[in-house]
Formats: structure tokens, C-alpha cells, sequence
């Protein structure tokens, strides 16, 4: 539909109520307006309502995203003279693929500018746990950003308020209005802070199952797509990668515990499904930057991997040698009965490691360093009554009933043999 001069909040609400498509005239004018207070809550939830239950189309999403863009910086990191690489998660248990990914391809010369998060529920945060390492900051300022980029490669830093201040108001709204799980508002958040970060390829990593946002496998490939798409149409190279997340990943979860378990991938070793994704992602990130016969494998083995991350810490105002912290009180939960694990779910343990500390109820809560859950088997593994199935590690003892309560019903030892799943289980590539 055409747009007229004078564009009121009403109009763009009764627009979408009723189905119609939106113009880039209204779309950039709304969210401009919002951004700057001259449209409130109250029209903007409604607008956000309508667009949750109505959708937005393919136009629409790439008008909306760009209008979140241009409400505030874009980074730009074509002074490094080397490709940038960059990658996204949407949020996991377990999930520290981020930590040794980041190193890895910045040891092959690929400039790696992560911006992550802090954690939220059950889901952990980068930022959160890099703190784990004592010294570390993540709050980097652009021209610091640029000269760790230059002398290491790789910083992993908070985002800035500068970036996507639209997004920074509309989640917050959609999150009081229940209009978060609505895939246009999701991929267009996303995506709108990614593409202002600058970098000039990212690859998506989209949880499906218990633990993830996107609990199926259709929805999760439909988010995909959609961002895909955005990123490839915005100019930066885009793919995506489907990743269970019906079981956690790795072996340890919580702040410092997650720290320790990527230092054990960067010294070579490490559980099998954070070294497979890490490869796969690292690949990838690595072929769109124009070294697809990367051989990441060795580069973990060698230490090329581990030089780039003790830089990193070190760049990064840490100390790489420094002791975790260590949670002052451990709990063992061990086999009812002989059997076979059939059953570790995400979901349970994600709240479980939650509760006892190792995650923030609140943005503003702190989070326990030291908390967390470490798992000693795995899906499939055949248990006898009394073995120790994971040790809980919590600063506050009363929290161990509390944490149970959550992850008991998310064990369960059958009898019989499970089969074996790939944590991979789609990839989303750009479709031009
Ligand atoms: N993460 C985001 O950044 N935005 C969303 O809408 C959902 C998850």
C-alpha cells in the first residue's frame, strides 16, 4: 500500500490488524518513533500484537530489521585489512561453543568480533562465564575492540548500547506483552544486532529441543531460513546449522565449570559433540572467509588454537593460569538402579544449574561463578545402582533440594539400548 506524508501510530496499527502489508514509509517511521518516545508503549505492544498474530512478509522483515540497524551505530572492521568472521547462538545448556570457536579461527588470520550476551533463565551466557576467569573484562570499547583485533585476532566483548537501541526497547516490551515467540520479531532482533556488528560473514547456530527456544524441528528451520536470508540479503555471507539441544552439550555446565571444559578442547580433547560442533562451525566460518581446506582439527591439537585463547584472555585483561573458582559445596546424584541412561534432558538440567546459582533470574541479579552441574555420563551409557550419575556444585548448600527438584525427573535409566543421534541435524545454506 501507498504511504501518506503524515503517518500517525493508529494507521500503522489498524494496517496490521487487518492484515495488510506494511510500507518501508511506515515501518522506518514507527520505529523511529518509537525509538525516540514519540510513540509509547501502549501503541507500539499493540502494533507488536498485531504483527505476532497477523506475521510480516519477506519485505517486511528486511525493512524492519533495517530500520532496527540504522537506529543506531553499525561497526565497521574494514581497517583490519583480513576477513571477519562471526557466529550466533540461540541459546543453550551447555553451549560454550562460542569460547573455543572464537580462537580457533582467529588462529588461521580470520579477525573473529564476537558481541555476546549474559545469560537469562536456563540458558547461560558467554559473558558470564569468560568472567569465571579472574582479571577478565568483557567491556571493550571500539577502539580497544580494534587493536585486540589487530594484535590477536579474536575479542569477545558485550555489546555496546550504541548497537540496535530499537531492538534493546522492543524486547523488552514484547517481553511484558508475551509477543517474544513470534519468528519475524525473533529473526529481525537477532539479525538487526548481528548485521550492525559488522562482521562480514556469520554462521547461526539454531538450537532445537527441550533446552532451546525452538522446541521443533520445523519451527527452528523456519527461524533459520528466515535469518539466513536476512544476513545474505544485507550483504553478510549467512548459513545456519540446526543443533539438538534435547540433551546439554558437553560435559559441564555453569560458569567456571564451562571455562575449564574449554580449555580441555583447546589443549586437544574435551567431549565429543562440543569438538564436532566447534570443527563444523570453525569450517564453515572459516570457508567464508575464504579458507575452505582449513585443517581446524590440527590447530586444536597443536596449540595453535590454545596460543590465540591465552592472547585472547590476556588481551582481554585476564590471566590465563589463574585458578577457577571452585564451589565450596558438591552434591552427588547417583543410579536408583542398574540400566542404561535413555534420558538427560536439557531443559531440566538447564533450570537445575539455574537454581543452584549458576544463572540470573533478573538482568540485574548476580550470577554464582563457581555453580553449576558436571555430568559423568552420558545418553546410551549403561549405569549400576549407586554409580555417580553428575556432581552439583553450588556457594549456597539449601539450594541442592531445590536444584534436585528440577533435575530428578530428567534422568531416566530404562533398559533399553538408545540409539545413536546426531547433535547436527540440519543445515540451512543461502539459497542464491
Ligand atoms: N534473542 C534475541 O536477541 N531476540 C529475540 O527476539 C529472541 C532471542
Amino acid at each position: 500500500m501507498s504511504s501518506p506524508t503524515r503517518i500517525d501510530a493508529v494507521d500503522v496499527i489498524r494496517a496490521k490488524r487487518d492484515g495488510e502489508e506494511l510500507s518501508t514509509d511506515y515501518i522506518r517511521w514507527i520505529i523511529d518513533a518509537y525509538t525516540r518516545g514519540a510513540v509509547g508503549d501502549e501503541q507500539f505492544a499493540a502494533l507488536n500484537m498485531a504483527i505476532f498474530l497477523n506475521g510480516m512478509n519477506r519485505r517486511e522483515i528486511v525493512d524492519w530489521t533495517q530500520a532496527m540497524i540504522d537506529s543506531g551505530e553499525r561497526m565497521d572492521f574494514r581497517a583490519l585489512g583480513v576477513p571477519t568472521a562471526d557466529k550466533h547462538s540461540t541459546g543453550g545448556v551447555g553451549d560454550k561453543l562460542s569460547l573455543p570457536l572464537g580462537p580457533l579461527v582467529a588462529s588461521f588470520g580470520v579477525a573473529v568480533p564476537m558481541l555476546s550476551g549474559r545469560g537469562l533463565g536456563h540458558t547461560g551466557g558467554t559473558l558470564d562465564k569468560l568472567e569465571a576467569i579472574p582479571g577478565f573484562t568483557v567491556d571493550i570499547d571500539n577502539e580497544r575492540m580494534m587493536s585486540i583485533l589487530r594484535d590477536v585476532g579474536v575479542v569477545i566483548a558485550s555489546a555496546g548500547a550504541g548497537l540496535a537501541p530499537a531492538d534493546k526497547k522492543i524486547y523488552a516490551l514484547r517481553d511484558i506483552t508475551s509477543t517474544v515467540d513470534c519468528i519475524p520479531l525473533i529473526a529481525s532482533s537477532i539479525m538487526s544486532k548481528k548485521i550492525a556488528a559488522g562482521a562480514d560473514s556469520l554462521v547461526l547456530d539454531v538450537k532445537v529441543g527441550s533446552g532451546a527456544f525452538m522446541k521443533d524441528l520445523d519451527t527452528a528451520r523456519e527461524l533459520a531460513r528466515t535469518m539466513v536470508d536476512l544476513g545474505n540479503d544485507a550483504g553478510v555471507i549467512t548459513s545456519a546449522l540446526l543443533t539438538d539441544m534435547s540433551v546439554p552439550l558437553g560435559k559441564k555446565i555453569g560458569n567456571s565449570l564451562e571455562i575449564a571444559e574449554t580449555v580441555e578442547v583447546l589443549a586437544g580433547g574435551g567431549p565429543a559433540d562440543i569438538v564436532e560442533l566447534t570443527c563444523e562451525f570453525a569450517r564453515r566460518m572459516l570457508a567464508a572467509a575464504g579458507q575452505p581446506d582449513a585443517d581446524v582439527e590440527a590447530a586444536l591439537r597443536d596449540g595453535r588454537a590454545m596460543d590465540t585463547w591465552r592472547a585472547m584472555v590476556t588481551a582481554q585483561g585476564g590471566d590465563p593460569d589463574a585458578a577457577l573458582p571452585v564451589a565450596p559445596h558438591t552434591h552427588d546424584l547417583v543410579a536408583d538402579r542398574d540400566g542404561v541412561v535413555t534420558e538427560l534432558d536439557a531443559l531440566a538440567i538447564g533450570v537445575g544449574s539455574w537454581r543452584l546459582g549458576a544463572g540470573r533470574a533478573r538482568k540485574e541479579d548476580p550470577v554464582q561463578l563457581s555453580a553449576g552441574i558436571e555430568l559423568h555420563v552420558g545418553i546410551g551409557d549403561r549405569v549400576q545402582a549407586g554409580q555417580k550419575l553428575m556432581t552439583l556444585h553450588t556457594e549456597t548448600e539449601d539450594r541442592f533440594d531445590y536444584a534436585l527438584a528440577s533435575i530428578t525427573p530428567g534422568v531416566v535409566i530404562g533398559d533399553t539400548e538408545v540409539a545413536e543421534r546426531s547433535v547436527i541435524l540440519d543445515t540451512i545454506d543461502p539459497t542464491r
